[in-house]
């Protein structure tokens, strides 16, 4: 039996994108009933971070709590990780041990080779090339305040990074028209737009690059932007605030954009760089309501790879 991972955002199929967002929309309502399901009970998820995070750790923690799973949340600095073991041999003692595992890290070679090491689940909690499980959350988040997805206009302003990479793939799945503007030499992968965009010829979606924050933001429905600098890219971080200037979501993109227009940061957000204050701050803004997004898309995620209908990804160590 095959084990599902979601190690990229094409990992699901549109139809199994859109029901995983209508099951986080009932584990959003049903949060704080008694009647709130289990399906965890009695699994365990290991969560490994190479790299920092606040949401990620916190919502993959409380999630599998509240399935009623057990999280060990590992800072992989202080295991053997760090040490040298390799990834391959951690993927085949974990899956000794837990029902799932959870990787936040660099590259994405790195969470491939886990995978077809491990005989459990893997999830990518973020590498340098995707951020699939914020493409989730922010898909439920457009979908709360738009009331649709499919034909929605998407601006992303920034670097053409891991969280762009996700909004193009994940949003090309659900229909989005998604904009990325960037300055020369800050474009997403080529690759991945060109995988968006046969994806938007399937699904009435659309992908477009440009190099203009303000004619992409045109009549959009929602503004996206990230950081300038990512983790592990601290040493470009006074290069890319140079470039990045008039790439900034502030009051004057928000004008460009259609009068409803909501405006996403995946968080954190430094104020005054990649986002003005007023706009963070301001009405439009979504960016607490995507945060808990978080917690309601992972669980159902998490619940969609460990108690598939089909037998695969039940914890069977081989
Ligand atoms: N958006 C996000 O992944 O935040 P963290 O880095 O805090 O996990
Ligand atoms: N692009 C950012 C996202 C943080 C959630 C980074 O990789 O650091």
């Amino acid at each position: 039996m095959t084990v599902r991972h979601f190690l990229l955002d094409t990992d699901l199929t549109p139809a199994e994108q859109a029901a995983l967002l209508d099951s986080a929309d009932r584990f959003r309502a049903q949060r704080r009933s008694p009647e709130a399901q289990r399906p965890l009970a009695g699994r365990s998820v290991a969560l490994i971070f190479e790299k920092p995070s606040t949401r990620t750790r916190l919502s993959f923690e409380v999630g599998v709590a509240e399935l009623g799973g057990h999280p060990v949340v590992i800072d992989a600095a202080t295991t053997q990780l760090g040490r040298g073991e390799t990834i391959e041999d951690t993927a085949r003692v974990l899956s000794r041990y837990v029902d799932a595992i959870v990787i936040r890290t660099f590259g994405q070679d790195r969470i491939e080779r886990l995978a077809a090491a491990a005989t459990v689940p893997v999830v990518n909690a973020l590498s340098d090339h995707a951020h699939p499980c914020q493409g989730l959350a922010d898909l439920q988040t457009i979908r709360a305040a738009t009331g649709r997805l499919a034909g929605v206009t998407l601006a992303y302003v920034g670097d053409g990074n891991n969280v762009a990479h996700s909004l193009l793939l994940a949003g090309a799945m659900a229909g989005l028209r998604v904009r990325v503007a960037t300055p020369p030499g800050y474009e997403p992968d080529p690759k991945v737009v060109r995988q968006a965009a046969e994806i938007g010829a399937r699904t009435g979606g659309a992908v477009e690059v440009r190099d203009d924050a303000h004619a992409a933001a045109e009549g959009a429905d929602v503004l996206y932007t990230d950081v300038w600098a990512s983790m592990g890219q601290e040493a470009d971080a006074v290069s890319r605030l140079a470039a990045f200037q008039p790439f900034r979501l502030d009051e004057s993109v928000l004008a460009a954009a259609k009068r409803s227009a909501i405006v996403m940061h995946c968080l954190p957000a430094h104020r005054g760089e990649e986002i003005s204050a007023g706009v963070m701050d301001g009405p439009a803004s979504v960016v607490f309501d995507q945060a808990e997004n978080r917690l309601h898309a992972q669980k159902a995620l998490l619940t969609f790879l460990l108690t598939r209908q089909d037998g695969a990804n039940t914890a069977t160590p081989t």
